[in-house]
């Protein structure tokens, strides 16, 4: 069953779009600059992780998320998902940017942020995808010509921070292991939302004198700025949040709260229905086989 949305947003929230929790770690920063503005925070955890997916699929499925968050009153997202703003971004630009809408990525400010902190070698980490693309690479280039980037693939480690296994023995040997595969870096970009997670546990791999960096707070710096220069695009409110998820709301909401660092409101599902994302009850799943009508 599909319903319009049960709880209308009241004024013009931003909308933060990530393929699961880890955008959480984003709304955290933006919360924290802009304490004063509504959001609503979509997860598809039901579809993630989006990082071994191919580009058609991380375009289709960014397309229905930022058009369910517009359907909620949103004149401006923030994808926060590196896998996104890496692959799709450019696109959802020109299929839904206007005076009126605005879709803002994190790739630039993790960019900006990694050429102010570095000496010249710059480890980049991120999923598949978002290594593939290349696009963070491309954006330090467009900053600085002399700053060398490396980049690696840990596709294994988001799925272990949806799993909330990040304070485990597994964890922190995939950590290592993927930090040993960079040369002779001076900073670490954590080029994923899900890793802020991990954080601890790279500190305590990396070299000494190798900075860890997570881009959010430069994220949420930079939005704050542009918002200053866009207050109608997103105007204050009562700092009311709203969270959509696509996946298990009950486990959204209990693993939520590691991600944002506080207890979420109460949890909104959302399925794809005809190739759209509708808000929907989250109804118990009957176990055993179903035979489709
Ligand atoms: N949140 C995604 C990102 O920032 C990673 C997780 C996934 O693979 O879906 O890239």
């Amino acid at each position: 069953m599909t319903t319009d949305s049960p709880l209308p947003s009241p004024g013009t929230p931003v909308g933060v779009y990530d393929s699961g929790f880890g955008g959480l770690t984003v709304l955290r920063q933006l919360q924290r600059v802009l304490p004063e503005l509504d959001y609503v925070y979509l997860g598809d955890n039901g579809r993630a992780p989006y990082g071994g997916r191919d580009v058609d699929t991380v375009l289709n499925f960014a397309e229905q998320c930022v058009e369910r968050l517009f359907g909620e009153g949103c004149r401006t997202i923030v994808v926060a998902c590196h896998t996104v703003s890496c692959v799709a971004l450019r696109h959802l630009q020109q299929r839904y940017g206007s005076a009126e809408r605005r879709v803002l990525g994190v790739t630039i400010p993790a960019a900006e942020a990694a050429v102010a902190a570095t000496r010249g070698h710059v480890g980049f980490l991120g999923t598949a995808r978002t290594v593939a693309s290349h696009t963070f690479r491309t954006e330090v280039r467009k900053l600085s010509a002399t700053v060398q980037v490396s980049e690696v693939a840990a596709p294994v480690l988001a799925p272990l921070v949806e799993e909330g296994w990040e304070d485990t023995d597994i964890a922190r040997l995939a950590v290592a292991r993927y930090a040993a595969q960079f040369g002779e870096i001076d900073t670490l970009v954590l080029g994923c939302t899900h890793y802020p997670l991990l954080e601890r546990a790279f500190r305590e791999v990396v070299p000494a004198g190798v900075a860890v960096l997570n881009p959010a707070p430069e994220v949420a710096r930079r939005f704050a700025i542009w918002r200053a220069h866009h207050p109608a695009l997103a105007p204050a409110g009562s700092g009311r949040l709203r969270v959509l998820s696509s996946g298990d709301i009950a486990r959204f909401a209990r693993h939520g709260a590691r991600f944002l660092g506080e207890e979420l409101p109460p949890v909104e599902h959302i399925a794809e229905q005809q190739g759209r994302l509708a808000l929907c009850p989250d109804e118990a799943e009957p176990p055993g086989q179903i035979v489709r009508e």
